[in-house]
């Protein structure tokens, strides 16, 4: 239960029915606790757009390498960008953005049309599905496989070690993992570095027109990607990208069934669908929740924070500011100006989002071109996505009805 207006605040993002609708609670906490430390607490929440855009554009006082959480080994924790700070971070990014470029992106997107093309008449056929099997989770996943150069048949593993890689997301940030959570971690690095050496190898050999060649070349100054470097970007881009790609079209599909209007809207007109992608960004976004270490003592809102503390900042939040959004809990598809923070803010803002938002694109233009109509099978509360820092549901069974 939410607990009422006069109640103590009480934010637990563990909570069940705090995850479903946390949105009032937000409300309440930027209005009366916008910074959030419970006594005992290990983290610090924040609440309100303005900080948490302070917070995120400023790396050299929040700083996104942790030290590993409870149970695990430095080398568990490979040196990807998104745990590195600038000046380290900065050469990182730009060996990656010579060779995941927007024009590798613009070129993709019809074959991103074709995918989505295949798997919703797949879906079609079958007339009663689970939108996550048949959409959602396969595209990104058949995508980003394409875009790093992985052989058809590899696929499947692929997608499971992107899987296990996600699997507790945030969950450290509360406790430690269960041991053989974090061996499963272990185990699936291993798998990928022995998996990818061949591959580089190769690519080494011919150089072709993918990602994983890009990485090989790319060069900023005289310095290139070493092996490990390149293994942890292309975990990273695995975890970063596939399933929150996956929860922004599943996402999108749960919000256009509870806003029937501006289903029938988008169908009317869909050159509606990229502002309708972002309104969903911002309304029902992916990743809630964005953590930061502090470098050094600091301070948010007068609330002194000491160095070495987390700072967790809820984008869900920020992106229903009222003081940035008019009536942001209307969610209103010709939204203009939506500077939503779904992507996150400032030197780690997401590789990503431009892909992510073209393939969801992609996903419901198809989707809705084949319909006539979409229905939930029943009203049964949908499964959500195990970890907190997601907000997303793991199946989607849906009645589509062909065009
Ligand atoms: C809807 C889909 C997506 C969402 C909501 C999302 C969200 C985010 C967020 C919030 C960050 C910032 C993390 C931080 O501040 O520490 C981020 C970073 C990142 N994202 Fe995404 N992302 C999405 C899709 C993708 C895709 C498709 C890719 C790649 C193919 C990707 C790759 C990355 C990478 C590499 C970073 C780290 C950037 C850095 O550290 O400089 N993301 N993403």
């Amino acid at each position: 239960m939410t607990p009422g207006a006069d109640a103590p605040f009480e934010f637990d993002p563990f909570d069940e029915a705090t995850r479903r609708d946390p949105f009032p609670l937000f409300a309440r906490a930027r209005r009366e606790h916008p910074v959030w430390a419970p006594a005992g607490a290990p983290v610090v929440s924040i609440f309100r757009y303005d900080d948490i855009q302070a917070v995120l554009r400023d790396p050299t006082t929040w700083s996104n390498a942790f030290p590993p959480p409870p149970g695990f080994e430095p080398e568990d924790l490979p040196p990807s960008m998104l745990v590195t700070d600038p000046p380290a971070h900065t050469r990182l990014r730009g060996l990656v953005s010579q060779a995941f470029t927007p024009r590798m992106i613009r070129r993709l997107e019809p074959r991103m049309n074709e995918i989505a093309e295949e798997l919703v008449q797949a879906a079609l056929a079958r007339g009663r599905v689970d939108l996550v099997e048949a959409l959602s989770y396969p595209l990104p996943v058949i995508v980003i496989a394409e875009i790093i150069g992985i052989p058809a048949e590899d696929r499947a593993q692929f997608k499971e070690w992107s899987d296990a890689a996600v699997e507790n997301l945030g969950a450290v940030f509360m406790g430690p993992l269960p041991p053989e959570q974090i061996a499963r971690q272990r185990r699936v690095r291993v798998e990928m570095q022995d998996y990818f050496r061949r591959l580089v190898e190769e690519r080494r050999r011919r150089p072709r027109e993918d990602l994983l060649s890009g990485l090989v070349a790319a060069e900023v100054e005289g310095s290139r990607l070493s092996f490990d470097e390149l293994i942890a970007m292309l975990l990273l881009i695995l975890v970063a990208g596939n399933e929150t790609t996956t929860t922004l079209i599943g996402n999108a599909v749960v919000e256009l069934l509870a806003h029937p209007a501006a289903l029938a809207a988008l169908r009317a007109r869909p050159e509606l669908l990229a502002d309708a992608v972002e309104e969903v960004l911002r309304f029902s976004s992916p990743i809630q929740m964005d953590p930061r270490r502090a470098a050094r003592a600091a301070d948010v809102r007068g609330h002194r924070i000491e160095a070495g503390q987390i700072v967790l900042s809820w984008l869900g939040s920020a992106n229903r500011d009222e003081t940035v959004f008019e009536r942001p809990d209307d969610f209103d598809i010709t939204r203009r100006d939506n500077r939503h923070l779904a992507f996150g803010f400032g030197p780690h803002y997401c590789l990503g989002a431009s892909l992510a938002s073209i393939e969801a694109q992609a996903a419901l233009r198809v989707l809705l071109a084949r319909t006539r109509s979409i229905r939930r099978v029943d009203d049964a509360p949908l499964p959500l996505h195990p970890s907190f820092v997601f907000r997303a549901v793991t199946s989607l069974p849906l009645e589509l009805e062909p065009a």
